[in-house]
């Protein structure tokens, strides 16, 4: 048998060695926990207030990201949660919400009653296309959350501009996106509010779950605070509660990992830049034809929580579905698609399933948009067309050039045995 004969089909594999394991922890994480253990011994509790953990980690990761002020959340969906509370909106309000995404995104936009409306992404980059946002503006608009997905920057000047034109609050949640960078800027300091997950499958963590809210704009930070601890008067004379809040509130054990994983962030998402670089110059080498990656649309870094290829479907016997297949049969993780990010077409926001059988906040007369007239999954046509034909590949920091040469192997044999 020739050893061009694809995996698929029963031939030897191009990698037959197990892929790297992602290993995120280690004992600088382990003496963090331990020193908040020991203060817990001596009776310092893991509450957040008294504590020195969660301040710090606040202020560490201000200044890392490059704000004036941070808030630290249970989770990402927390963290927009926060976000869009503490821009105090009203109900039946318009939010501009990006289309491929995590439900986390757009779930905290429901429980604000407010309606999410869907800009477009672009065909090639899952991203939000700023040039679909105009269309959508009306005068309950208020805000617009765009994700810099993969962690790939969005156009941050054009969504700005849009905003600046309608006095929209934009919010940039960059869960996917630790250390990306739009020109000089981080992501996360560009737009008024930055949010991020810090769950354990992101770039860093603080301790298997966790968010940080992050802005330059003193009153938003405060009011986030407040949201985030259930409406209380901080920074306030008033002798009681201010509003309606959340308990998002995170323990002193969770900011201390994340203290030690925010240090490691940049060279996180270096290693990941530097196995992108390693892998698109094999990719190079191999000539392929059906696929090459996504181009980038904004000026800035990807910080690369997975990595992207654009495949050309009239130049490839198969569908990209079959090619990714018989990509990740040849022994490396490619190949899989991120469909269902694309909320507009799942199932739960389109039968409305919110509070009960009301469909609020659809049906709140505080929404003056026309319900009849509301088609999240006809709304998107290039987002449909994107996540089929966009697809996957696994970035992380623990792998080495040498996986980076394999997957490019993989890839320049099966595009070799299917080209048109
Ligand atoms: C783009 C995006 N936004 C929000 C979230 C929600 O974050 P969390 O899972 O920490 O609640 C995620 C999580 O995967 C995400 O990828």
């Amino acid at each position: 048998m020739s050893d061009q004969e694809l995996a698929i089909n029963g031939g030897p594999k191009v990698r037959e060695q197990p892929w790297p394991e992602r290993l995120q922890i280690d004992d600088r994480e382990v003496e963090a926990v331990m020193r908040v253990m020991e203060a817990a011994k001596k009776g310092n509790p893991f509450e957040r207030y008294g504590g020195v953990e969660v301040d710090t980690f606040e202020q560490e990761f201000a200044a890392a990201i490059g704000t004036k002020f941070a808030t630290a959340v249970s989770s990402g969906t927390a963290s927009i949660h926060t976000a869009l509370g503490a821009l105090r909106l009203d109900a039946g309000s318009e939010v501009i919400c990006a289309p491929i995404t995590d439900p986390g995104a757009i779930m905290p936009v429901l429980w604000n009653n407010c309606v999410p409306i869907f800009a477009d992404s672009y065909e090639d980059n899952f991203n939000m296309d700023p040039a679909s946002i105009p269309a959508l503006i009306t005068d309950q608009t208020r805000a617009i959350v765009c994700g810099h997905i993969t962690g790939c920057p969005c156009d941050m000047d054009a969504i700005l501009e849009i905003a600046r034109k309608h006095d929209l609050y934009v919010i940039e949640d960059c869960a996917q996106a630790h250390y990306g960078r739009y020109h000089d800027k981080l992501l996360g300091s560009v737009g008024h509010i930055g949010c991020f997950s810090l769950m354990s499958g992101k770039h860093t963590t603080a301790g298997g779950q966790g968010g940080m809210v992050v802005t330059d704009d003193e009153e938003l930070y405060w009011n986030a605070k407040r949201f985030a601890d259930r409406g209380k008067p901080f920074n306030s004379d008033a002798p009681g509660n201010l509003f309606l809040g959340m308990n998002y509130r995170v323990t002193e054990l969770s900011a201390a990992i994340g203290r030690v994983q925010l240090e490691k962030m940049p060279a996180i998402t270096q290693a990941r830049r530097d196995y992108v670089a390693a892998f698109e110059a094999a990719l190079a080498k191999e000539e392929v034809v059906c696929c090459e990656p996504v181009p980038l649309h904004a000026e800035g870094e990807s910080a690369y929580w997975f990595g992207t290829l654009l495949f050309h479907a009239d130049r490839c016997t198969k569908t990209m579905a079959e090619y990714g297949e018989a990509v990740a049969a040849e022994g490396v993780p490619v190949g899989g698609s991120y469909a269902g990010a694309l909320v507009p077409v799942a199932q739960w926001i389109n039968d409305m399933q919110t509070y009960g059988q009301s469909r609020e906040p659809w049906t709140s007369p505080h929404w003056k948009g026309d319900i009849s007239k509301l088609n999240y999954a006809e709304s998107v046509p290039q987002a449909l067309k994107c996540v089929e034909q966009v697809m996957r590949y696994s970035v992380h920091e623990c792998q080495s050039p040498a996986d980076a040469e394999d997957m490019a192997k993989a890839i320049g044999k099966v595009d070799r045995a299917c080209r048109k």
